[in-house]
């Protein structure tokens, strides 16, 4: 998979994720994850894999119609910054791959906590944006999980599956996407995450 990506660090070293296999563990028992939503996350990404670009149309379009979403990417200016939204959108779209392609190992786990922290911690640095922002609210993580899920699913629509396997993989979808945000939600408060 690609590395070149600006700012795309999951094949760097990096610090280890304070989430443990343990716990991770816990959390995919906690959403009911199952081998079969494993298949249909693999398979959700074969056919999403060409619709990348449309995929990230249809998001930005809904972040960039909602002021209180867009401001997320302002430079110092308090105007949202094009360059900035072209840099993540790339790293985005890297993410649909590795949400539904990679091993949820130690690797990713690291690579969470630092898109984590991108939200939470360290908003704009990676792009050098001078961000108006100081963190993603997490009101908004939470809430955003819902957009995410629902407009995923004509996409995954477009290999002609039976409506049962079409809901297997949106199930596994949601799944993997709450678990995300999950994850990314632990520097915001990690003493009682
Ligand atoms: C389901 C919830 C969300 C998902 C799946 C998501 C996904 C992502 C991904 C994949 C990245 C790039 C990570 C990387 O650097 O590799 C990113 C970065 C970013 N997201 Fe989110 N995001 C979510 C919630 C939000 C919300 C609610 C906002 C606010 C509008 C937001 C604003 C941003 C910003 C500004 C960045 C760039 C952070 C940086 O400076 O590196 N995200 N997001």
């Amino acid at each position: 998979m690609t590395t070149t990506i600006h700012g795309y660090t999951y094949d760097q070293d990096l610090a280890p994720s304070p989430v443990t296999s343990e716990d991770l563990d816990l959390l995919k028992a906690t959403l009911l994850w199952t081998e079969d939503d494993t298949a249909a996350l693999r398979k959700a990404g074969e056919i999403l894999e060409g619709q990348v670009e449309q995929i990230l149309d249809v998001w930005y379009g809904y972040v960039g119609s909602h002021p209180h979403l867009v401001k997320s990417f302002n430079g110092e200016d308090g105007q949202p910054s094009g360059a900035y939204l072209d840099a993540v959108r790339a790293r985005f779209g890297q993410w649909i791959r590795d949400l539904c392609g990679r091993e949820w190992d130690s690797k990713w786990l690291a690579y969470q906590h630092e898109i984590a922290r991108r939200h939470v911690n360290t908003l704009g640095q990676t792009d050098k944006v001078g961000s108006a922002e100081t963190h993603i609210p997490l009101r908004y993580m939470i809430a955003f999980i819902f957009p995410i899920t629902a407009t995923i699913r004509d996409f995954l629509a477009a290999n002609g599956d039976s409506a049962t396997e079409l809901d297997t993989m949106h199930a596994a979808w949601f799944k993997a996407v709450t678990l995300s945000v999950v994850l990314w939600c632990q520097p915001y408060n990690p003493d009682q995450w």
